[in-house]
């Protein structure tokens, strides 16, 4: 007797669909990109400008200093500001490590801060205590990095007030949110200076890193441009402060140049696609929450269940790829170990890390393969 055929293995469904987009607006990236190779104007060259130009005019922000990195555009404001040996920088735990690591690289003294577990964003009244905590240990609270962690901005009315009122000053870690908006204004113009990622697999992604600084503090951008710059100050040949190799490459601007002229109509792709997400997922696992006041751009679609690990297994099983983000808080990782914790400890952050997971989420997710998924995800959490 022959044993019947296997069944067909299920086709696979990206985690994030870069050539999806690629099919739309390659013709016009690789038009851009040859237009750089033939000025040859790779460092510094005219599509630099010109995105810091349309971001500004994009989010409302007075500036904007595109950079290497969203961990460089993390970085460069602390060093502009001269956060150092002593200060505290308050900043999450439950997100991804650069959040902490320019906190440390810096010469400060990263302390964590727990989050909303329904938000997964800085909870003020943790924050409060971990000024307090600061305090207690002889650190200058200094600096406090909230994220608006999955694409929706965090708290930031609550966090600029117990900022004020404590003499901290706040920089937003908008790495996955750049796009998003909190009751009338866009991200970029939420704090005093906000930094985002044009990582690839970001809502506004590049073809390689990349990143970009806003505020409406025209000292501070000024002592941002000499930090891009190796310290450099009326020319090459003086350096007035400790800097970076921080530039953006012009490659990856004329890139985002052409991404950005269909982001926004990205960004509500993203937003219809989470809301089915809702629908489909309602009632098996816990849908990830999006205060009123505020949109989220959707970095990641993330849930929330008792049965996370089954769930990994079954859609591995299925050809559907899932990512868990974050399983291992960074104040329980061995390089950051030795750094103050807010006192009251993290519990949100910690139960989160045992139940998120996070599912297939791009513009271009086609609604068969997200009924596919939700079906997936259904059947594993009963
Ligand atoms: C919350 C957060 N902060 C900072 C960064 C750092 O950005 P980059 O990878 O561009 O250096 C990321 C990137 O993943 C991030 O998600």
């Amino acid at each position: 007797m022959t044993s019947p055929a296997p069944a067909p293995a299920a086709k696979p469904i990206p985690f994030i669909d870069l050539q999806a987009q690629r099919a739309r607006l390659g013709e016009r990236i690789e038009a851009a990109m040859r237009k750089v190779l033939a000025h040859g104007g790779f460092v510094m060259g005219p599509e630099v400008a010109e995105l810091e130009k349309r971001l500004a005019a994009h989010c409302g922000a007075r500036f904007v200093l595109s950079c290497s990195s969203g961990t460089d555009a993390l970085l460069i404001p602390l060093m502009a500001r001269g956060v150092g040996h002593g200060d505290a920088v308050f900043v999450p735990s439950f997100t991804f490590t650069a959040t902490a690591e320019v906190a440390a690289l810096a010469g400060a003294t990263p302390v964590f801060v727990d989050v909303a577990p329904d938000t997964f964003n800085m909870d003020p009244d943790s924050l409060t205590r971990a000024i307090a905590t600061a305090r207690r240990l002889g650190l200058k609270p200094r600096c406090a990095i909230p994220v608006d962690l999955f694409g929706q901005p965090a708290d930031m009315d609550d966090i600029n007030a117990v900022c004020a009122a404590a003499g901290v000053w706040v920089l937003a870690d908008a790495a996955q949110s750049y796009g998003a908006t909190y009751k009338t204004r866009r991200v970029g113009t939420l704090a005093a200076a906000t930094g985002t990622s044009f990582y690839p697999s970001k809502p506004l992604g590049a073809y390689g890193d990349g990143g970009a600084v806003f505020t409406d503090d025209e000292e501070l951008y000024r002592r941002m441009t000499q930090v891009r710059v190796h310290g450099q100050g009326r020319d090459r040949n003086e350096n007035v402060c400790i800097g970076l190799t921080g530039r953006l490459d012009t490659l990856q601007a004329a890139v985002l140049l052409e991404k950005l002229t269909v982001f926004d109509e990205e960004c509500a792709a993203r937003r219809r696609i989470a809301a089915r997400y809702d629908a489909l997922l309602q009632g098996a696992v816990v849908t990830p929450a999006v205060r009123a006041d505020r949109s989220s751009v959707w970095a990641q679609y993330t849930v929330q269940s008792p049965a996370r690990d089954r769930i990994v297994a079954t859609l591995a099983a299925e050809n559907i790829p899932t990512s868990v983000f974050y399983p291992r808080p960074i104040h329980t990782q061995p390089a950051y170990r030795m750094f103050p914790v807010a006192e009251g400890g993290l519990p949100a952050t910690e139960a989160l890390a045992r139940t998120v997971v996070s599912l297939p989420m791009h513009a271009y997710l086609a609604d068969d393969d997200q009924e596919r998924i939700a079906a997936a995800v259904r059947r594993a959490a009963a």
